[in-house]
């Protein structure tokens, strides 16, 4: 046989877009590397470490355990602590056999896209949204559908939008994945309409992704799970967030009971556990409220102060921000080019934020993302210098 020289190819699959707000922190952290000062408001990661309780419970097991693979579903302890924080936050009786364990909430899609729908399939994304789902669903050969969520709809989907772009959507919908608290916008989906929505999934024989790991991040009424209204929803979240533990990769999925063996079976042959000192010391994390309810405080502090500061500054069309930490501007009175407006606000005013393309390859050009999560220091500095920064002085 004839010797091919020319290098073995790159799949179609793997050439995905990357994480911009993930870009726009290597930048960030490349300029702090060179001696500048950067506020960041990019990345969705809270400024506090894991609790006190859970850092604890990570020591003594790093000293004590042998600490190797665990079950692929995770846990035992920590399965049952799972359910009883459905009976305490929501009054749900969830059986612990329902409950998967995962290496953060992205596991938990990769499991619930693997074990729900074959290649080709559609998936319905409200948009704006958080992009690695449509990355994700790519790079399996799953079909993104985009749902333009409208201003005149207050940012929310509903049951018409829904049943509107299933008649309309080139490929067959397979699943409706939701965010609610939602990133970037942060909005906050209602009981009745989370209720209508699951329900008419069910109807229609779409399957009800609901990404809840913004749940407890709310600022006003909190979030519904959909699990109080449809036996066939997945529900995926996570550690990361309200729990403070993004590093620790760590997170949990609630499936139907007829597809526990499938995400089981998927599970042992993906990952085969999720990191069990993370699992251990994440069975300490409820009873760590006290503590983590002053970090939501603190957010809400700084929610506070930029929805009153930065529409002095220019950034006048804030979308409604009910949950998560997270202020989505529609910036279209300063520019029609976010990436590189974000571009110059790190580079000039040493903000780094994230430009809506990220999560609207349509739209987004005209948005930009500010991230709350850290210190009300970091928030006062960054108003001080988007206020002294040109481009914002008209
Ligand atoms: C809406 C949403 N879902 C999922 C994730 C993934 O988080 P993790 O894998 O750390 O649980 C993020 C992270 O920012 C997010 O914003």
């Amino acid at each position: 046989m004839k010797p091919n020289n020319s290098s073995p190819k790159l799949s179609r699959r793997g050439n995905v877009d990357s994480f911009i707000a993930m870009d726009m922190m290597s930048r960030a952290q490349a300029l702090e590397q060179s001696g500048r000062d950067i506020v960041h408001l990019e990345v969705g990661q809270p400024g506090s470490p894991a609790p006190a309780l859970v850092r604890e419970a990570a020591t003594r097991a790093i000293g004590q355990s042998v600490l190797g693979y665990t079950e692929a579903l995770g846990i035992m302890p920590l399965r049952e602590a799972i359910s009883q924080h459905y009976a305490d936050l929501y009054e749900l009786n969830i059986d612990p056999a329902r409950i998967a364990v995962t290496t953060g909430s992205s596991g938990g899609f990769l499991l619930s896209f693997l074990a729900t729908l074959d290649a080709g399939a559609g998936v319905l994304l409200p948009t704006p949204h958080y992009p690695a789902y449509r990355n994700m669903l790519k790079a399996l050969d799953l079909e993104p559908v985009i749902w333009p969520l409208r201003e005149a709809d207050d940012w929310q989907p509903d049951v018409a939008g829904l049943e509107r772009m299933i008649a309309s959507a080139a490929v067959p919908i397979g699943a409706l994945l939701l965010a609610s608290p939602s990133n970037p916008a942060g909005t906050v989906v209602p009981p009745e309409r989370l209720k209508a929505l699951a329900e008419a999934c069910d109807r229609l024989g779409v399957r009800l992704i609901s990404d809840e790991i913004y749940h407890r991040l709310t600022y006003g009424s909190d979030a519904p799970t959909a699990l109080a209204f449809s036996p066939r929803a997945i529900v995926v979240n996570s550690f990361s967030k309200y729990y403070c533990m993004t590093g620790w990769r760590i997170g949990w999925m609630v499936v139907p009971p007829d597809m526990t063996r499938t995400i089981e079976r998927l599970a042992q042959n993906f990952f085969i556990s999720a990191p069990a000192v993370s699992q251990v010391s994440a069975t300490a994390a409820f009873a760590a409220i006290e503590e983590l309810e002053a970090i939501r405080s603190g957010y809400a502090e700084n929610r506070k102060l930029l929805l009153r500061e930065l529409p002095g500054i220019g950034f006048d069309r804030i979308l409604p921000t009910d949950g998560a930490f997270y202020l989505y501007c529609d910036i279209a009175s300063l520019t029609n080019d976010s990436f590189e407006f974000c571009r110059r606000m790190l580079e000039d005013a040493g903000v780094a934020a994230t430009p809506g393309l990220d999560f609207d390859p349509e739209r987004g050009n005209r948005f930009v993302r500010f991230s709350f999560a850290g210190t009300s220091e970091h928030m006062m500095r960054a108003l001080e210098r988007l206020a002294a920064w040109k481009p914002m002085q008209r």
